[in-house]
């Protein structure tokens, strides 16, 4: 295992913010992983783990050690009458592996296409978009946990997996290291096409999982900035969920507002119709702003620092609070 020392994240993380970490390694192995777990107990710092850093927002520099997971490998594992059953190293990249699928006639998670980070990442916030979660393609994930260097098989219900939420976002946190994720490829694809966009982009031609990925691909290019061009961390906050009575209370005060109905009658209210009705769309502080084509993106328009991206999105919490009474949630991880 190579440690370096006083390490540049800004090529780590999404955002593209300065922060600098104590010690860095980079983990291509499980051999690299035990060595890791064994120096972290070792010397008592804490250990901060990250695939893409596409999730994280650093509001200060690292005093630990911040580990990055690389580890490849992507294994037909089994099948049965229903399922083809396959096994991810938590490294490898989220959107290979969903054009991997793809590409070899294995439907599931054709929806999920684009999304950036890896899979050992994915279960951590139940990675969601155009009506699939990961959780509907999820069989089983290998972890271990960092304090006993234990590796335990953690099934669906293990992960309690919720919108944006599992087990190691919330109880567990920061109590495992994700080694693999198994899923499971149903031999029937269930396709979810019933977003507007998706509909439009494949009306008149065949379907499959394949065609799918496409047309969310080119859905998402035109309303989400490429990281690469442009710092972000995807949606910044999490949509809010109201009760019936509060979301009976808002509907009667701003009848346009979006919003979509969950299972046992609480509504998911769309943030960003909430942040773009309080005119923060395209506004710019120095360099951090909120994206001009989506009011729930964050961005870095250059030397943004974490803190003044921070200091934004807390401008942005206060007002959505003042005008509709709803407290925003930070989708990413904070860090600082
Ligand atoms: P990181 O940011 O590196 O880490 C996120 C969290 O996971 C941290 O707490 C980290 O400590 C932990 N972690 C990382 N790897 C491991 C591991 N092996 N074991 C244990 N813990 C680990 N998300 C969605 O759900 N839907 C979207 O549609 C979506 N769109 C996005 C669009 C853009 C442009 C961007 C930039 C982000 C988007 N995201 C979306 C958010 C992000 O891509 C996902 O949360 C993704 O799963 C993060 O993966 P990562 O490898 O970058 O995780
Ligand atoms: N809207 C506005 N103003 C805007 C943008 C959107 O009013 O500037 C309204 C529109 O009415 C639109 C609605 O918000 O219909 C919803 O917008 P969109 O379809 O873009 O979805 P979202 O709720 O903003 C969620 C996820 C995304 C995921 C998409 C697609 C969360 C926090 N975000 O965004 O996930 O890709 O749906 O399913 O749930 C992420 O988590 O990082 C992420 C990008």
């Amino acid at each position: 295992m190579n440690i370096k020392n006083n390490y540049s994240l800004k090529n780590y993380n999404s955002f593209g913010v300065e922060a600098y970490s104590r010690y860095f390694s980079y983990i291509g192995s499980n051999d690299e992983i035990k060595a890791l777990l064994e120096w972290h107990n070792q010397s008592e710092l804490p250990l901060l783990l990250l695939g893409g850093g596409s999730n994280v927002l650093f509001k200060q520099d690292y005093q630990g050690m911040t580990a990055v997971i690389a580890t490849k490998g992507i294994e037909v594992i089994d099948e049965d009458q229903y399922y083809t059953y396959v096994k991810v190293a938590a490294g490898e990249n989220w959107h290979q592996l969903v054009r991997w699928s793809v590409n070899n006639g294995y439907g599931g998670i054709e929806n999920l296409s684009l999304i950036p980070g890896t899979v050992g990442a994915a279960p951590i916030q139940n990675i969601g978009a155009y009506g699939v979660e990961l959780a509907d393609c999820f069989h089983e994930l290998e972890a271990i946990d960092i304090a006993s260097g234990t590796v335990s098989l953690f099934d669906q219900k293990a992960c309690q997996f919720g919108y944006r939420d599992s087990y190691f976002k919330s109880s567990a946190f920061g109590n495992f290291l994700i080694q693999s994720v198994t899923l499971k490829f149903a031999k029937q694809p269930h396709w979810i096409m019933d977003y507007v966009g998706v509909k439009a982009c494949l009306s008149g031609q065949p379907i499959t999982s394949k065609r799918i990925s496409d047309c969310i691909i080119q859905l998402r290019q035109s309303k989400l900035p490429d990281p690469l061009a442009i710092g972000n961390a995807g949606s910044f906050f999490k949509n809010p969920i109201l009760s019936s009575n509060e979301w009976h209370q808002l509907k009667r005060q701003h009848p346009k507002v979006s919003a979509y109905p969950q299972a046992g009658g609480a509504i998911k209210v769309s943030a960003a119709w909430l942040i773009d009705h309080c005119g923060w769309k395209g506004k710019r502080f120095g360099d951090a702003g909120v994206y001009e084509k989506h009011a729930l993106v964050l961005v870095n328009h250059g030397k943004a620092t974490g803190e003044s991206l921070w200091t934004l999105a807390t401008q942005i919490i206060e007002s959505v609070e003042g005008q509709f009474s709803i407290t925003l949630e930070a989708e990413p991880r904070l860090i600082g």
